[in-house]
């Protein structure tokens, strides 16, 4: 029986471009899609732009325009890379929409009707030089618990200790250094104790995961808090109708987005409201969110339906965080990769063949390892799966007349259609990498039985030319089935394989009949192999200067944040070579502690390379890769000297006690 599902992946704020971290989820959320459309589910993937609150208002201002003109530009840019990496979306939409603001102001009546709202005076810090008040994060001082200065307003993350912004000691407002005041306000508030019970039951209902089951209870033994729902001008945000001069917090509207995004998908569908968002038996709803953001969508999110007499999420999918060669992504170490740094290197299939092979329906964060990525794709994607079809190919190119009008070995063939239904478990219940061990063990089967069969011995012997196509038959269609479970993950693969061998792939169930008797397209490279050097090229984001988009004199000052931009690294020369055709440049091959890097130095006419071997140098180590007549260039050491006088060049050495990997500052 066909489901309506409702599925929604977590609303990208309006002022920061999309990184891999969430490029993570929308491929997450994408395969499930992709894997409910395959089989023959009516499910709808909408999402939006996360578009209000000060982050974005105070952004809009810096850069001198308007907030509407930064969510347009920061609009384009989402979708761009969403399309980039093939996420399907049915709709992308906004949280400053009119759908939305009639939506949430909606809901905001019924839960007041409801008595769910509370009214009473907050104190909070004020910037009277910038007019507005400052949110937690926007004030700075001394930690009140362990003293260690320039902290932020809620934690401290030297001790780790939580606090208010009024215990601070010497507070500043990070937005005109002045020292705040602290001014009272009227605030609404959301009063989420009242749905305890409901939380309670809901929770109990089983459609969490069990890790986000445990959390649930903390929360709950902490006890529910009333929530915080309003804002004071001046606020990019909705205004409260009872209430001039505030606005809805930008994480009230925010969730309504998912429902604002429905709305104007339905106004050119035909589907209904009541289906989707009334009836918790009519319909399924789920989100996909990061573990950072479970108490909002575990507990506010379905009290505000409750409250609001709308239905309640049927799950709430969370996944853990992207780790970036095992560590946490960072700007200053280079690994804060956009969504869009990735797509200019590489191709967007083998990641989400990457992140399927990694994600399972846990929360625990999921590793993206450069080496890893490479030899994954390059094994499973191109050496198991393409080789496939690219070997039984060219024999049924050869032979002329197609395929086979029978497959020489059924029984196999329906070995691998009869792995179809374990492997849609698998996909249902996001173990995607349980689903891609066993696709990969078909594919190993499928290359066992060519390799058995030896066509290409037998394709001496003309006599045995119904042979020869007959295994080249079997394979591909082996092949077939394999790019059919395979669709949700690499869609353009699944297209241009299908187009190859004459077929559609779409439909879960198509794979029940082999493709026979019938001719195929000529054989084109489904994927390449990945080139190690492009992947490593991921982890050294351009810098201004390094794009070409620096001033041409350099500027009178430069900011400390410009300068923390700089990842400095003690490194240690671990090979220096001549570069033939070049006498201006030696090769260096520098050591980071661990890591290695190749450099193209200017310093050939002031240094021989066996005077550089050993010795400790200083790089720069998130300089944009740069491609160069005799290679790529991953860095730059730096040099005192003359820019007229190649040969007066001084390298920069650390004292003695360095050592290779250490940051320079
Ligand atoms: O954490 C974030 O990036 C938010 N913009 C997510 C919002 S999801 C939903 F609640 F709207
Ligand atoms: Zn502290």
């Amino acid at each position: 029986m066909s489901r309506k599902i409702l599925v929604t992946s977590a609303l990208p704020y309006a002022n920061a471009p999309l990184h891999l971290g969430y490029i993570m989820e929308a491929v997450q959320t994408d395969i499930w899609v992709r894997f409910q459309k395959m089989r023959g589910h009516d499910c709808i993937y909408c999402c939006a732009e996360d578009a209000h609150g000060t982050p974005i208002m105070i952004r809009a201002q810096q850069e001198g325009i308007t907030p509407e003109s930064l969510i347009a530009r920061s609009a384009e840019e989402h979708r761009r890379d969403l399309a980039g990496f093939l996420i399907g979306l049915d709709q992308f939409h906004s949280t400053h929409s009119a759908e939305n603001v009639q939506l949430t102001r909606l809901l905001y009546d019924r839960v007041r009707d409801g008595g769910f709202i509370a009214r009473r005076a907050v104190r909070q810090a004020y910037d009277e030089q910038a007019g507005i008040f400052l949110p937690d994060r926007y004030v700075r001082g001394t930690c009140p618990r362990c003293k260690s200065p320039d902290q932020y307003g809620d934690s401290c993350e030297v001790c780790g200790s939580t606090y208010t912004p009024a215990e601070l000691i010497d507070p500043i407002s990070t937005l005109s250094q002045t020292t705040p005041v602290w001014r009272e306000s009227e605030h609404l508030f959301f009063k989420l104790g009242a749905f305890d019970t409901m939380l309670r039951e809901y929770v109990a209902g089983g459609s969490l995961q069990p890790a986000v089951r445990a959390k649930l209870a903390e929360w709950f033994e902490a006890g529910l808090q009333d929530w915080d729902i309003s804002r004071d001008a001046p606020y990019f945000g909705i205004e409260i109708p009872d209430a001039p001069g505030k606005f809805f917090y930008v994480w009230f509207d925010a969730p309504i987005g998912y429902i604002a995004s429905f709305e104007a998908w339905r106004a050119a569908h035909a589907a209904s409201f009541a289906d989707y968002w009334e009836s918790e038996t009519s319909s399924e709803l789920y989100h996909f969110i990061g573990k950072d953001i479970s108490y909002f969508h575990t507990l506010f999110w379905p009290a505000v339906l409750y409250g609001a007499g709308l239905r309640r999420p049927s799950g709430v999918f969370v996944h853990g965080f992207l780790t970036i060669n095992g560590q946490k992504m960072s700007k200053s170490r280079g690994t804060f990769i956009t969504a869009q740094r990735f797509l200019e290197l590489l191709p967007p299939e083998p990641l989400r063949y990457y992140f399927a092979a990694k994600l399972s329906s846990g929360i625990e964060d999921i590793d993206f390892s450069l080496d890893d990525f490479v030899a994954r794709t390059n094994s499973d994607l191109v050496g198991k799966l393409v080789n496939i079809a690219s070997r039984c190919a060219g024999f049924i190119e050869r032979g002329g007349g197609g395929l086979a009008a029978a497959l020489p070995e059924p029984a196999l063939y329906d070995e691998f259609t009869a792995a179809g239904e374990r492997i849609a478990a698998l996909y249902e219940s996001r173990d995607y990498s349980a689903a891609m061990r066993e696709i990969m063990e078909l594919a190993d089967r499928a290359n066992r039985y060519v390799d058995q069969h030896k066509p290409w011995t037998l394709a001496k012997n003309p006599a045995r030319a119904e042979d020869v196509r007959a295994i080249a038959t079997q394979g591909l269609n082996l092949f077939r089935v394999l790019m059919s479970y395979l669709a949700p993950v690499l869609p353009h693969m699944a297209q241009a394989a299908a187009a190859f061998l004459g077929t559609r792939i779409g439909d879960w169930n198509a794979i029940a009949t082999p493709l026979l008797a019938q001719p195929i397209a000529r054989y084109q490279p489904l994927a390449t192999r990945l080139n190690p050097q492009a992947v490593a090229a991921l982890i050294a984001p351009p810098l201004a200067a390094a794009s070409g988009e620096a001033p041409a004199s350099a500027p009178a000052s430069v900011g400390i944040d410009e300068f923390a931009k700089l990842d400095l690294r003690v490194a240690r020369v671990a090979a220096a070579e001549l570069v033939p055709g070049s006498d201006k440049l030696l090769r260096l091959t520098l050591d980071l502690g661990g890591e290695q890097r190749t450099v193209f130095s200017g310093i050939r006419a002031a240094y021989r390379p066996e005077q550089l071997t050993g010795r400790l140098v200083v790089m720069i180590a998130n300089l944009a890769p740069r491609k160069m007549r005799f290679g790529v260039s991953q860095g730059m050491v730096l040099c005192a000297g003359s820019e007229s006088d190649a040969s007066a060049a001084f390298l920069l050495a650390p004292d003695s006690g360095a050592e290779p990997g250490m940051k320079v500052t």
